[in-house]
């Protein structure tokens, strides 16, 4: 599909992407590389990262891969110091990694419960932590008016409840929390632009192949109001307006000025 978007719209931006080597994440990174980003991904296995960047540079991107586990605050640190001492900058991160299997309530132990939240919760807030020292106005490499941009990929799952998938439901509900708080403090305090997206069932990725065997699949798309399951494009696509400049006044950033305007 031709994207709707300038091809230089990120020109310039330098982005990191956890989970970049497959799935979203790799959707987003060839996006975002395709629209003129610079772009470095982040994942646990080389083989996976080797052959995203190789599929990143085939396309004429500027890409690299470097390996770390978001669950270790060493490899959050020394995968956003690379990627500055690499790449030049840092000025987009997107949280797209995450853990998944299904399992009962009943089934599932504390510890299999802890892994899901600390890969997608902790692991999070951790790159975020992390990213703030460069993502800030007038960061190493940022001029004093401009922060960065946040975007974390969530879900959809626990705004009802889902089969299966408390864990998921209960770590995806923290991420969205920690979405509207650094979109709070961060904005506030730094400039720093923080926004979410909660896909739906995505066709093409681990996620749903692990959650919903094609089985299934037909049964979601009758449940879908569009009749279809939704294109890791979709939200590529949404994840390039958000960090744009175009998206510069989206929700969050439109309530704190009116927080602003009130207080
Ligand atoms: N069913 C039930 N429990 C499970 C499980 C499953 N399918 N997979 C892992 N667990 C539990 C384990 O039993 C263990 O708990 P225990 O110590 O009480 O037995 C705990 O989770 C940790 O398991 P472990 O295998 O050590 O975790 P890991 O860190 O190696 O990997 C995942 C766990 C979730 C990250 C792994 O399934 C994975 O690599 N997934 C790929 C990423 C993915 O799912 N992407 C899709 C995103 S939507």
């Amino acid at each position: 599909m031709a994207s709707p978007f300038r091809s230089d719209i990120l020109k310039g931006k330098v982005t990191l992407i956890t989970g970049g080597g497959s799935g979203i994440g790799f959707e987003i990174a060839t996006q975002f590389g395709l629209h003129g980003a610079s772009i470095a991904i982040m994942g646990r296995r080389k083989q996976v990262l080797d052959s995203a960047v190789a599929a990143l540079r085939s396309l004429g991107i500027w890409a690299f891969g470097f390996e770390g586990d978001v669950r270790k605050q060493e490899d959050a640190s020394s995968v956003v110091e690379s990627t500055f001492n690499n790449l030049g900058s840092l000025d987009i991160l997107v949280n797209a990694a995450a853990g998944n299997f299904l399992v009962s309530a009943e089934d599932l132990s504390p510890n299999g419960f802890r892994t899901v939240m600390d890969i997608d919760s902790v692991g999070t807030f951790t790159m975020c932590h992390q990213a703030l020292k460069y993502l800030k106005k007038g960061g190493p490499g940022r001029n004093s008016l401009t922060g960065g941009t946040i975007i974390n990929i969530s879900a959809t799952l626990h705004y009802t409840a889902a089969w299966y998938q408390i864990h998921v439901s209960a770590a995806k509900a923290a991420v969205d929390a920690i979405t509207r708080n650094l979109a709070l403090e961060w904005g506030a305090d730094h400039d720093i632009r923080v926004n979410g997206i909660a896909p739906g069932p995505i066709q093409g990725t681990p996620g749903l192949s692990k959650l919903a065997p094609e089985e299934i699949n037909s049964k979601i798309r009758e449940d879908m109001p569009l009749y279809r399951i939704g294109e890791k494009w979709d939200i590529a696509m949404a994840a390039l307006y958000l960090s744009s400049d175009a998206g510069s006044k989206t929700l969050w950033s439109r309530l704190l000025e009116l927080q602003k305007v009130n207080l």
